[in-house]
């Protein structure tokens, strides 16, 4: 389901992204280019730059960047359709009906019986739960403190214990076996069908239109396993739902609260705090913090304080800092978790701990450095490597030397040891697109570094050959976007190959076929990239020529290893032996 390209294309050209952006951003032009205030991320002084040129803009502080289209998508949590509908009305280009195919059709018809099948589970688990037989899990729910108007809100209820009993109720109202073995609510079985969830207190999981996805279920005593989750189906992806995410995205409250449990959630919801969230039956993913980064900036963790939730937090809070959140971590001692904590000292005393969290920077130092014995020298100076290491991963300056003050008074480290230690660090350190948050810059076996080269190559040519486009004739018998072994880059190529031959470059438009914003930003980051302003004309060629022979040479290495017959290696071998020789002028 798409636009038609050429449609797509004349509302990006109708809207010319400098008219667009100057709607949210202060710009001030400078040379061919615009500046303002990147509203990405906090700055002081402008690094994002809108060219007018290329109709695209890129943030040299934070790395977004893209065209129109992406904008609106980062700027507005616009999904792709949207941001095109949005800006074909400001230029009053009339939207055909999107027409769906037939598979679409019938994926969609599956996907809403699916929801309706699911909601007729909850309604059968919330009238059980009402009833004799749910006498248990209603008892269970109230010794849990839970008050009727909070099982109401989540719509919490009950499986029996008969090992069939929803199965044959849903199959009673109709619905074929073919959608209910999708609804992960049943296991098949040669024997026959039965229910996925029996005697457990049960939690229907819902998405942002209150629909239902899925369901957790609990135990009412001490059996093994405590929980259990739906598998995530065609209406169930994990990592892009939150637990109470539909009520925290309306609440009043500016950040939102993440722990650990279905019981969490739920406690702090009842005790007023309904911008809580959970990740369930799964890892926090950078899918769950982009989710979370649509509604707020600042992110309080919570999780449990045994050794499981700690290790959870410190997975999840490098994700939530690079999505760009500000995370704070509540100390809950002497409790286990925000459910135990209320309980005990109640909302006021909680509401205390929220003013009182901790920046997660510093936990994580505080976490790591109960690893060392910090007396013996020997562990400290390991200590203080560690501590550099995790401080390189702030790319922005200004944000990192804050950190290091910060940190060296928290933990009473000398501040020109420190300083030097990062400065050390980053010599060696490699930067860039490595610093996913998810992972200190790791070290790298042969192979991966291989990989990277050959992907650095190929970003670096077409990054020149954008940035001069006159090259093109200079190695268009030498190079074809067959070259081009990333998958990415060879989509980048392909399209840009098609300009540079139509002796029309344009990258905004091969923008438009991305339709994720993490392939836009990636083209964009292509497109931005200057080469080598510091180097002479003579150290260019040579870079030049060295750019290309590696693309080729890894090219045909690549093609070596696949090829099957004698020939094509044959062609290949003289190939090899042509780009020995091979050296272009740039003058
Ligand atoms: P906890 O065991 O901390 O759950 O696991 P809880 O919500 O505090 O449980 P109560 O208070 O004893 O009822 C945290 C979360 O991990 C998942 C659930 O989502 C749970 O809420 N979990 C835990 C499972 O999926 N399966 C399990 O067996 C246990
Ligand atoms: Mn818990």
């Amino acid at each position: 389901m798409r636009y038609p390209e050429e449609l797509i294309e004349e509302i990006r050209q109708r809207n010319d992204i400098v008219d667009v952006i100057s709607g949210y951003v202060k710009l001030q032009k400078k040379g061919s280019s615009y500046f303002g205030l990147c509203p990405f991320h906090n700055e002081k002084s402008p690094s994002f730059s809108v060219s007018p040129g290329k109709q695209m803009y890129y943030c040299f502080g934070c790395g977004e960047g893209g065209n129109v289209f992406t904008f609106l998508m980062r700027y507005e949590n616009d999904t792709f359709q949207e941001a095109v509908k949005a800006l074909a009305d400001k230029a009053g280009v009339k939207l055909p009906e999107l027409e769906y195919s037939e598979e679409e059709k019938k994926n969609n018809e599956i996907k809403s019986t699916i929801l309706r099948a699911n909601k007729d589970a909850a309604m059968y688990f919330y009238h059980q739960l009402r009833s004799e037989q749910g006498a248990q899990g209603y008892g269970y729910f109230k010794s849990r403190g839970l008050r009727d108007e909070t099982i109401v809100k989540f719509g919490l209820g009950y499986s029996p214990k008969y090992s069939d009993s929803l199965y044959r109720y849903l199959k009673h109202k109709g619905y074929s076996d073919d959608v209910l073995k999708e609804t992960g609510l049943f296991k098949y079985r040669e024997q026959g069908v039965y229910d996925a969830f029996w005697n457990r207190v049960m939690y229907p999981i819902m998405d942002n239109g209150n629909r239902v996805i899925g369901f957790g279920g609990r135990v009412l005593g001490d059996e093994k396993p405590k929980y259990i989750n739906s598998p995530e189906t065609r209406v169930f992806d994990k990592s892009r739902n939150l637990y109470g995410l539909n009520f925290a995205r309306i609440s009043r409250r500016k950040n939102f609260i993440l722990c650990e449990g279905y019981m969490d959630v739920i406690a702090l919801h009842q005790a007023g705090f309904d911008n809580a969230v959970a990740a369930l039956g799964t890892a926090f993913t950078h899918q769950h913090a982009a989710l979370i980064k649509r509604y707020t900036e600042n992110v309080l963790v919570t999780f449990d304080s045994d050794g499981a939730g700690v290790k959870a937090a410190l997975r999840a809070i490098p994700i939530l800092r690079n999505a760009g959140i500000a995370v704070r971590v509540i100390n809950m001692r002497p409790y286990k978790d925000p459910d135990e904590f209320i309980k005990n000292l109640g909302n006021d005393e909680f509401e205390k701990r929220i003013q009182d969290a901790e920046n997660a920077f510093i936990y994580e130092i505080r976490m790591m450095q109960s690893d060392y014995e910090i007396r013996n020298p020997d562990e400290r100076a390991r200590f203080y490597e560690k501590v550099a290491e995790k401080l390189l991963t702030f790319n922005d300056e200004v944000e990192r030397n804050i950190y290091i003050e910060t940190v060296c008074d928290e933990f009473m480290i000398p501040k020109d040891t420190m300083n030097k230690l990062v400065y050390r660090q980053s010599l060696v350190y490699t930067g860039e697109k490595e610093n996913t948050g998810e992972q200190l810059p790791k070290k790298q076996n042969n192979a991966e570094r291989a990989e990277d080269g050959m992907k650095r190559s190929q970003r670096i040519l077409l990054t020149w050959l954008i940035e001069d486009t006159d090259i093109y004739g200079k190695i268009k018998e030498l190079i074809s976007e067959e070259d081009f072994i990333d998958g990415f880059y060879k989509k980048v190529a392909k399209m840009l190959f098609e300009q540079l031959e139509e002796g029309n470059v344009n990258p905004a438009r091969i923008l438009n076929s991305f339709e994720s914003e993490d392939e836009q930003k990636e083209a964009a980051a292509l497109f931005h990239a200057t080469l080598g302003e510091k180097m002479t004309a003579q150290e260019k060629e040579k870079a030049f020529n060295e750019t290309i022979r590696r693309v080729k040479k890894n090219s045909l290495e690549y093609a070596s290893r696949n090829a099957t017959d004698v020939a094509t290696l044959q062609k290949i071998i003289r190939e090899q032996a042509k780009m020995q020789n091979m050296y272009i002028s740039l003058s």
